[in-house]
């Protein structure tokens, strides 16, 4: 008798996995985790065809630098494939305090942490900082590693409207004055494209004494000088008082990293669960990322070309009547409204043999289904132009 209950149990879980509506939409359709056959720089092969990939995070264009391969490659021969541990035990070595020292340089903060993902890295910072009672006050539009780490750390969380410093002071001055606030924000959104009003959410968040937490993953390596990121594309220096993010994307490793002041720092080395009980990133990503931050301040060719190429990205698109939801940056969603339209185009470019990716609601606010793409400073003039020509067939199969 009780082993039948149990089996019942089991079927539950197995029937919600066969039944799941979403899983047999994505399957019959196929249009994600498509393996690529090979890949150099901005051109992957898929199903035997050359592709241009115009939805990397890869702005600056580093994964196929070779300073940025030799370091990799160097590392892995010298200290081996893996951590096999968590920094707190046996995982940590010297090529993590080198990186840690110089992002936290590069950031101008005291002090960094790096971990293997930069999901874990943000999520975490989230989750360790705030605590039951606390107040949060998160933009609508936040990552999911944001709103994992908010859900972790037991706090009340208080929505504002995106990037509206208007509504934060509204929501802010109903909440409760007597706890602690942290104010969470992306420096650049990386649906949208856009940047954070930083200098107004800030100025608020400091009236009522918000702790404030950046995940900078997108404006790291795009704004700024030398691709400092949001912070310093305003000027703000210390008003962000934690700034976390991605090495994935303009840092062309995997990993991530919280940057702030040294004692803040220690207090997440002593207290999150996902740093204490997770193994430390390797030796090749690290090296890798420790290459990347070099060239980005010795090679601003690649900058200026991520600038140049989004410049005439975006003039085409708009040129084409397409909407890019006032994307300020190198990621650039191109907005057609319902699943029924982005399925299409999605098609059409990639008959037309450019990859992108379909974001459909709920994974962006309903009635802005789009597909994102993103700029890379490796896209060649002569990419641009086929990009052209396919957004012009896609847009007629609107
Ligand atoms: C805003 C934001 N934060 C964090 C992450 C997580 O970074 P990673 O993919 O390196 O884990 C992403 C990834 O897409 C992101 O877009």
């Amino acid at each position: 008798m009780a082993l039948s209950f149990f089996v019942k149990n089991k079927k539950a879980i197995l029937n919600r996995c066969r039944d799941d509506y979403a899983t047999k939409m994505r399957l019959k359709y196929a249009p994600y985790y498509l393996a690529m056959e090979s890949q150099k720089d901005t051109t992957v092969r898929l199903g035997g065809r050359d592709m241009i990939m115009l939805s990397s995070n890869d702005y600056l264009g580093l994964s196929f630098h070779p300073k940025v391969i030799e370091a990799a490659n160097n590392a892995t021969r010298q200290w081996g494939t893996s951590t096999n541990g968590a920094r707190s035990s046996n995982g940590s070595r010297a090529f993590h305090v080198e990186l840690e020292d110089k992002l936290a340089a590069f950031l101008g903060k005291e002090a960094c942490h790096i971990h293997a993902a930069g999901y874990l890295s943000v999520m975490t910072t989230v989750a360790t900082l705030a605590q039951k009672g606390d107040v949060i006050l998160a933009d609508k539009n936040l990552h999911s590693c944001l709103w994992d780490g908010i859900r972790l750390s037991l706090a009340t969380v208080e929505r504002f409207s995106h990037n509206s410093p208007d509504d934060l002071r509204e929501v802010l001055s109903a909440s409760n004055l007597d706890a602690a606030k942290v104010l969470v924000v992306e420096g650049v959104y990386s649906m949208e494209g856009h940047i954070a009003r930083l200098p107004e959410l800030t100025e608020i968040g400091e009236e009522y004494g918000c702790f404030t937490i950046l995940d900078d993953a997108h404006g790291f390596g795009v704004l700024g000088k030398q691709g400092r990121g949001t912070t310093d594309h305003f000027g703000l220096g210390d008003k962000v008082d934690l700034i976390c993010g991605s090495l994935s994307k303009s840092l062309a490793s995997t990993g991530g990293y919280v940057a702030g002041s040294r004692e803040v720092i220690e207090y997440l080395r002593t207290n999150s669960k996902q740093t204490i009980f997770s193994a430390a990133i390797s030796a090749g990503q690290t090296a890798a990322a420790m290459a990347a931050l070099e060239i980005m301040q010795t090679e601003p060719q690649h900058l200026e070309r991520l600038w140049s190429n989004t410049k005439k990205y975006k003039a085409m698109l708009k040129g084409l009547g397409l909407n890019i939801w006032e994307s300020e940056t190198p990621a650039v969603p191109i907005v057609l409204g319902s699943k029924e339209r982005v399925y299409p185009f999605w098609k059409a470019l990639l008959d037309k043999g450019v990859f992108t990716v379909m974001s459909i609601a709920p994974a962006v606010p309903a009635g802005k289904d789009l597909i994102r793409t993103a700029i890379s400073a490796m896209h060649t003039d002569e990419q641009l132009e086929k990009i052209a020509e396919a957004m012009a067939f896609a847009v007629k199969k609107l």
